[in-house]
């Protein structure tokens, strides 16, 4: 079986699409080295896309290339949280992961001049930047990446803001924007207290050692960190990392309202979802998907995930992590019901209000509309 490969951008060109269907080819500017194992790689975008492309402190950008490979070509998409200040060229923080051909493709082979496929920033993990707002933050590996922005953007809006960042990482070689984390401490001072913790290396106090785990969390909360000031909680890692942190700002009395999440994967295996469940098998509903005011009425099995089935007809149809952790399939069901396996990425209140992960939701009912333009 061939290896899959990544094509290259010029290979790239030659694919037949009906649309760049709301991506930009944009420039690489810049590509620099974090550590080993990661880049930052920072976008020219012309004037004609200023407005398209800028973005709030703590939004992502997705990126999407093709993959060669047994079935032909494939078109392959991440996301990436822009790991830039406010008004800056949309920048990315990328690490390269194991089996992570996209990655691979982003650390290793991205060159200044290269043209990449970058849909508009996106997300809502995104502080207003008000004066005198305390916010705290709490990252571990990659997850600096939108944690970065926010305390850089925080910072630089007002001279009263401050930032209290908890930084976990395994060992000083792997810790990203290690030189910008310092300038930031080095050009605000007090506003911003700065925690570096490490898991695999010894640091000068035993409260700096070890994972970023609850009972860490609740040492360095408890001995280093005013939290009733803290007026807001952005939290942004594994699912294990940001659940630990959510449980323990809990603890301290912290309303779940203040208290945000963003994931960069989920530790844990996904519900498979191609597997049909037993009673569906063979049963249709009539699904009519909504986006950019198109109306388009498909029958498709209750045994898919809408988004997956409905893409064959509409390949306009937002995605990026297919894993119910990016939140960019989210549409509104208006009519009929679903069921929807996973969630990282709603919060409570939008599921009240209809919305649902298109990739992890199948109709279950006779006739469905989810509404992407809600
Ligand atoms: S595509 Fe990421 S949650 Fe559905």
């Amino acid at each position: 079986m061939p290896a899959l490969e990544i094509a290259s951008p010029d290979r790239a060109d030659e694919v037949v699409t009906p649309a760049l269907g709301g991506f930009e080819r944009l420039r690489v500017a810049d590509v620099e080295r974090l550590c080993d194992d990661a880049v930052a790689v920072t976008f020219d975008v012309p004037d004609a896309l200023r407005e398209t492309f800028a973005f709030r402190p703590g939004q992502y950008l997705t990126l999407r290339t093709f993959v060669d490979g047994d079935a032909g070509r494939r078109e392959e998409r991440r996301s990436y949280s822009i790991c830039a200040p406010a008004g800056a060229l949309p920048r990315v923080g990328v690490r390269r992961v194991e089996t992570g051909l996209f990655s691979e493709w982003l650390v290793d082979r991205v060159r200044p001049g290269d043209e990449v496929e970058v849909s508009p920033p996106a997300g809502s993990f995104t502080p207003d930047l008000e004066p005198g707002t305390h916010h705290g933050l709490i990252a571990a590996g990659s997850g600096i990446t939108p944690v970065l922005s926010i305390a850089a953007s925080v910072l630089a809006a007002h001279d009263d803001t401050r930032v209290t960042l908890l930084y976990g990482n395994r060992r000083t070689d792997t810790v990203m924007f290690t030189e910008e984390l310092a300038d930031l401490k080095n050009a605000h001072g007090a506003r911003l207290q700065l925690v570096h913790v490490l898991s695999r290396e010894p640091m000068a106090a035993e409260i700096f050692s070890g994972r970023l785990d609850a009972a860490r969390l609740r040492l360095l909360l408890g001995a280093l960190v005013d939290v009733e000031d803290v007026d807001q909680w952005w939290l942004c890692g594994p699912l294990g990392m940001t659940a630990d942190a959510q449980e323990v700002l809990v603890e301290f009395g912290v309303p779940k309202q203040r208290v945000h999440r963003e994931l960069f994967y989920v530790d844990e295996p996904p519900p498979e979802l191609s597997r049909a469940e037993p009673g569906v098998q063979g049963e249709t509903s009539e699904v009519t998907v909504v986006l950019d005011g198109r109306s388009t009425t498909l029958t498709l099995p209750r045994g898919e995930a809408i988004l997956d089935a409905a893409q064959k007809v509409r390949g306009d149809l937002p995605f990026a992590c297919k894993g119910g952790v990016c939140g960019t399939c989210r549409a509104r069901v208006t009519d009929g019901e679903v069921r929807m396996r996973r969630n990282y990425a709603l919060e409570d209140d939008e599921v009240e209000a209809g919305f649902v992960l298109t990739c992890q939701s199948r109709p279950a009912t006779g006739t469905v509309t989810v509404d992407y333009d809600s």
